[in-house]
């Protein structure tokens, strides 16, 4: 079955509370939606041999394309933890199977209105340095005399307030679309403008989803020549959104010198290939320390690592930023790098040659 009709088993007799219970079960499983095709999972086809047992206790298979285990296993946890709370429910058994071949996926041409080029900037492992990189690359695109807009897509953990040094709420003129925040020159949105930063996010996937695609869509970029979404860490749900619903010129991936580091960044970069959205290269952040005394420099890790392993994939190596104080203190005291600063020039170069290979 691939989307449409559901069929369902009813073991022995077709009782009337089986039959309420079966229609429990489609319902609570039509509220959840695979990230992949944005349908909930009866209609997407996810759901394979649904069967409701007199005794209450509920089967299917669960087959995922193959290289969506991951998303998979977050699925199979929502059906069983949600139907797990249904009354008339003993037992739920879901078998994941990854035996669906990948379909090829055709990335929206559709772009945001007003808006040039759209730069994702991401990374497989958390903590690498994307949301500092994403905001030092906007605000040297900025000053090379391009409108450039920031998007935080991190829902769970937004870092723009702190990185932007901004404590204001956004306005909105028709009660429909907001306006962006305006700070050091970019157009910023976060959804940590709009709560409080300590308090913890507890949405669902779809709704993360939404709040994620209308903090694109519905908000007054205006003119963009560049709009950054800085990414959420691995590569999850609000990639694989961002991958369908909107025109992407290009990602940039960012990882530390480390293995681990790397096996991650290889992971964001095959993902972002398999949606079709170009990758514009790699970057090493930590790269090296720059002593804030001495400007002397240390290869604490193993430098290099990122470029080898661009050279590897045939993907550009768009430059080595290092590790450096004062680079984390602008970041903690929300103010972007002085402009004369040798680490402002290093991302003024990077934000050269990422804006050399989209300006077309
Ligand atoms: N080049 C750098 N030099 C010094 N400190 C840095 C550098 N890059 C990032 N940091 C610091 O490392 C920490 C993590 O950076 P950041 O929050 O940008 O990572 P991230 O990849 O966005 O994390 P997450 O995955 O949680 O979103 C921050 O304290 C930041 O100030
Ligand atoms: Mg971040």
């Amino acid at each position: 079955m691939d989307g449409g009709s559901i069929t369902c088993t009813i073991s022995s007799t077709q009782s009337g509370s089986v039959v309420t219970l079966i229609s429990q079960v489609s319902s609570t499983l039509q509220r959840i939606i695979d990230p992949l095709s944005q349908k909930d999972i009866l209609t997407s086809g996810l759901v394979q041999g649904l069967k409701v047992s007199d005794l209450g206790v509920v089967s299917f298979s669960l087959e995922v394309e193959t290289d969506y285990m991951e998303a998979g296993l977050k699925i199979k946890e929502q059906a069983a933890a949600r139907l797990n709370t249904l009354p008339g429910i003993t037992d739920v058994q879901i078998v994941l199977t990854a035996s669906r071949k990948p379909k090829a996926h055709t990335p929206s041409q559709e772009g945001l209105p007003g808006v040039r080029h759209i730069i994702a900037i991401a990374s497989g492992k958390g903590g690498v340095g994307k949301s500092t990189t994403a905001v030092n690359l906007a605000c040297a695109l900025h000053s090379l005399g391009l409108k450039v807009g920031i998007l935080d897509a991190d829902i769970y953990g937004p870092s723009l307030p702190r990185l932007l040094g901004v404590n204001e709420k956004p306005t909105s003129d028709d009660g429909k679309t907001m306006n962006p925040i305006q700070a050091h020159g970019l157009k910023a949105m976060s959804i940590g403008f709009m709560m409080d930063e300590k308090a913890p996010v507890i949405w669902r996937g779809p709704m993360v989803q939404t709040a994620f695609l209308q903090m694109l869509r519905q908000v007054n970029w205006g003119d963009l020549d560049v709009l950054i979404i800085d990414l959420p860490p691995g590569t999850g749900d609000i990639h694989l959104s961002l991958a369908q619903r909107v025109k992407v010129s290009g990602a940039i991936i960012i990882s530390t010198p480390q293995d681990l580091a790397l096996a991650d960044a290889r992971k964001a970069y095959e993902m972002f290939l398999k949606v079709n959205v170009p990758v514009l290269g790699f970057v090493e952040n930590m790269s090296y320390f720059l002593c804030p005394h001495c400007e002397g420099r240390s290869d604490i890790f193993e430098h290099g690592g990122v470029e080898a392993e661009a050279a590897l994939l045939g993907v550009p190596f768009l430059g080595a930023i290092p590790l450096h104080m004062d680079i984390r203190e602008a970041a903690e005291k929300g103010t972007p790098l002085a402009p004369d600063t040798p680490q402002a020039k290093i991302y003024k170069e990077f934000a050269e040659r990422v804006w050399d290979a989209i300006r077309n």
